[in-house]
C-alpha cells in the first residue's frame, strides 16, 4: 500500500488529537501534532517576557524565533510522543490554561507560521504522516492524499475539555473553558495568514454525536479506500 499524508484540520477541542493519533498507530503512521509546536512557541514567549498583562510582544518573539527549537521526542511511557522546547519536555506546560490563552495571538503572527510550516513540510518528506492542526490540509500539505475537517459545537467540545482537565487535576470552570473555546474559534478564522477554513477537498467530520469507535472506522474506511485509490 502507497504511503499518504494524512491531515486531520478543525476548531479547538474538536477530538483531533486523539483521532489523529489513534489512527496514525493503528496504521503505522507517524503523528505529529501541530498544534503543540504553537503552543511550545507561546510557553517561549511566555517564559520571556515577551507577553505582559495579556499583551504579546510580537517584535521580540520573531526577533527571537532563530533561537527557538521544537521537535518531538521518541512515545515515552505513555505512549506517546512529548514535546521539546530547546531540548526540554514542556508536554504538560503547554497544556495549561495559560498557554491556551495566547496561543492563538501568537499563531496568528506571520514569521512563527513560517517557521512551523517549513519544519511541518520537513516531517512530511517520506508521506506516512497524520498531521492535526488548522491549516494541514490547506497550507502546510495542500497536497495530502487525504483530508478531514472535523466539526463539533462549541459546547460539545467545551464538555470534553472540561473532562479532560478535571481527569488531569486541574481546575475547570466551564464557562471560562467555553469562552476560551469560541475566542479561539474566532481568532483561527479570522486571521490573516492560513485561517482555520475546510479545504474543498477536504471530506467533512461532524462529531458531535459520533463515537469515538464510530469515528475511528468513517476514519478507517477513507483511509482505506483512499490508499487503494478508489477515493
Ligand atoms: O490544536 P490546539 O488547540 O493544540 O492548537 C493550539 C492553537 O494553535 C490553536 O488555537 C490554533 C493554533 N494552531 C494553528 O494556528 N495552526 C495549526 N496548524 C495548529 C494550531
Amino acid at each position: 500500500m502507497r504511503k499518504i499524508i494524512i491531515a486531520i484540520d478543525g476548531y479547538s477541542s474538536s477530538g483531533k488529537s486523539t483521532m489523529a493519533r489513534d489512527l496514525a498507530s493503528r496504521i503505522g503512521y507517524v503523528y505529529v501534532d501541530s498544534g503543540a509546536m504553537y503552543r511550545a512557541v507561546t510557553l517561549y514567549a511566555l517564559r520571556n517576557g515577551m507577553i505582559k498583562e495579556g499583551q504579546l510582544d510580537a517584535a521580540a518573539l520573531v526577533k527571537a524565533l532563530p533561537d527557538v527549537e521544537i521537535a518531538f521526542n521518541a512515545a515515552g511511557e505513555d505512549g506517546r510522543q512529548h514535546t521539546l522546547l530547546n531540548g526540554e519536555d514542556v508536554e504538560k506546560e503547554i497544556r495549561s490554561m495559560e498557554v491556551s490563552g495566547m496561543v492563538s495571538p501568537v499563531a496568528a503572527v506571520p514569521e512563527v507560521r513560517h517557521r512551523l510550516t517549513d519544519l511541518q513540510r520537513s516531517f512530511g518528506r517520506e508521506r506516512g504522516i497524520v498531521m492535526d492542526g488548522r491549516d494541514i490540509g490547506s497550507t502546510v500539505f495542500p497536497d495530502a492524499e487525504m483530508k478531514v475537517f472535523v466539526d463539533a459545537s462549541p459546547e460539545v467540545r467545551a464538555d470534553r475539555r472540561c473532562k479532560e482537565l478535571a481527569e488531569k487535576g486541574e481546575p475547570t470552570d466551564y464557562a471560562a473553558v467555553l469562552a476560551n473555546i469560541k475566542e479561539r474559534d474566532y481568532i483561527d478564522t479570522h486571521r490573516k495568514e492560513s485561517p482555520l477554513v475546510k479545504a474543498d477537498d477536504a471530506h467533512l467530520l461532524d462529531n458531535d454525536h459520533m463515537t469515538i469507535p464510530e469515528q475511528m472506522s468513517w476514519l478507517l474506511d477513507l483511509y482505506q479506500k483512499i490508499s487503494n485509490g478508489s477515493n
